[in-house]
């Protein structure tokens, strides 16, 4: 195959220049073809058993790429030395899409053995999870490998918590390469997905920037006590629809999260942007998926560095 032959060519050429191997969007295109429609295949399934998954997939990548890279960590079940990012406090009882993962994994497998990332079939499970439901398209930059390791502490400590003020935010953000706005497009991510009552809990109880019928209604679901595990959606409108009513619903002061609801107060530096995503969807779409390509190129593992993991959940 002729351009195969030029790919790798091209591929060879991209590292020697460098000295490190660079994503790119047709890194399997002559390894594995196929990857593409398996993984949009097993998204799509994945959703119709569940319609709830395609924002967990989202999130396991997000949670993956904020720990250490973009390198499947998350994914590594604990052995008898590692305790890994699975039961950190942003995971335990939360991180949920590993068996959907496995199976699309699975698939792949069959169709190219020991080519094909965890780490990149993340990245395209998230993608092809928005465009499932309805939101914006883009091309994934592939090439990540795998780690051989996964550290709780470093999950801890790198991603982002819900209690957290605009400027601890930020910070965070910016301890990842990511900008205000990347902060604030991402957050757009909860127009999809749930969250338990302990998440939300202090926002609903104690926070003053929260619409009041709103929060009762909350409150009526997630008592002072208890019930830590009761759901309730990030976008109380159209949940399994991803669209920007997520910063219409900041704007009335209707966020679930303290988080979210940090974004907008009616005096914050980041107010603007809540603005313009809430009346502008395109603007939205397309600021959204630039800021997942940036969120996706954290720290990859490339060239010869980790490796292909057979199983997500160990190393080989
Ligand atoms: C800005 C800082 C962020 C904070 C503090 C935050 C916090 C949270 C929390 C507390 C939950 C609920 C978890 C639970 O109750 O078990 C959640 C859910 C979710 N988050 Fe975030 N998040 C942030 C950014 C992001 C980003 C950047 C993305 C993706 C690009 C994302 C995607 C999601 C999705 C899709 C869900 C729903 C998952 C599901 O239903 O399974 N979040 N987030
Ligand atoms: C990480 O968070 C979990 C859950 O909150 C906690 O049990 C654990 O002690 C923390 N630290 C480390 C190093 O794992
Ligand atoms: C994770 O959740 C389980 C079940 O609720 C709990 O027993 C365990 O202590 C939690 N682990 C950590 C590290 O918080
Ligand atoms: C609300 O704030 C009070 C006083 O700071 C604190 O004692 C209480 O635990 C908080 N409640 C929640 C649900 O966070
Ligand atoms: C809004 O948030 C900013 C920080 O982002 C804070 O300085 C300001 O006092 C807040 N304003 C109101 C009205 O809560």
């Amino acid at each position: 195959m002729a351009c195969c032959y030029y790919l790798s060519l091209l591929a060879l050429a991209l590292v020697t220049q460098a000295g490190a191997a660079e994503l790119s969007e047709e890194f399997y295109s002559c390894s594995c073809p196929k990857l593409a429609p398996i993984v949009k295949k097993g998204v799509a399934k994945a959703i119709q058993n569940e319609a709830r998954m395609g924002a967990s997939l989202l999130r396991l990548h997000f949670h993956d790429c904020f720990v250490n890279g973009c390198d499947a960590s998350i994914l590594l079940d604990d052995t008898g030395n590692m305790i890994g990012e699975k039961t950190a406090a942003a995971n335990n009882n939360s991180a949920r899409g590993f068996n959907v993962i496995d199976a699309i994994k699975a698939e792949v497998e069959k169709a190219c053995p020991r080519v094909v990332s965890c780490a990149d079939i993340l990245a395209l499970a998230a993608r092809d999870s928005v465009v499932h439901l309805g939101g914006p398209s883009w091309e994934v930059p592939l090439g990540r490998r795998d780690s051989t390791t996964a550290s709780r502490l470093a999950a801890n400590n790198s991603i982002p918590a819900p209690f957290l003020s605009l400027t601890a935010l930020k910070s965070n953000f910016a301890g990842h390469g990511l900008s205000v706005k990347d902060l604030v497009v991402l957050s757009g991510a909860h127009t999809i997905g749930l969250a338990r009552c302990v998440q939300f809990r202090a926002h609903i109880y104690n926070d003053s920037n929260i619409e009041a019928s709103f929060a009762r209604s909350l409150q009526s679901k997630c008592p002072r006590r208890g019930n830590d595990n009761v759901l309730a959606p990030l976008d109380f409108q159209t949940p399994t629809h991803f669209d920007n009513l997520y910063f219409k619903h900041l704007l009335m002061k209707k966020a679930l999260l303290h988080s979210d609801q940090e974004l907008f107060n009616g005096s914050s530096s980041t107010d603007n942007l809540v603005h313009k995503y809430a009346s502008d969807s395109d603007a939205f779409f397309k600021d959204f998926a630039k800021s997942m390509i940036r969120m996706s190129k954290i720290k990859p593992l490339t060239g010869t560095k980790g490796q292909i993991r057979v199983n997500c959940r160990k190393a080989n």
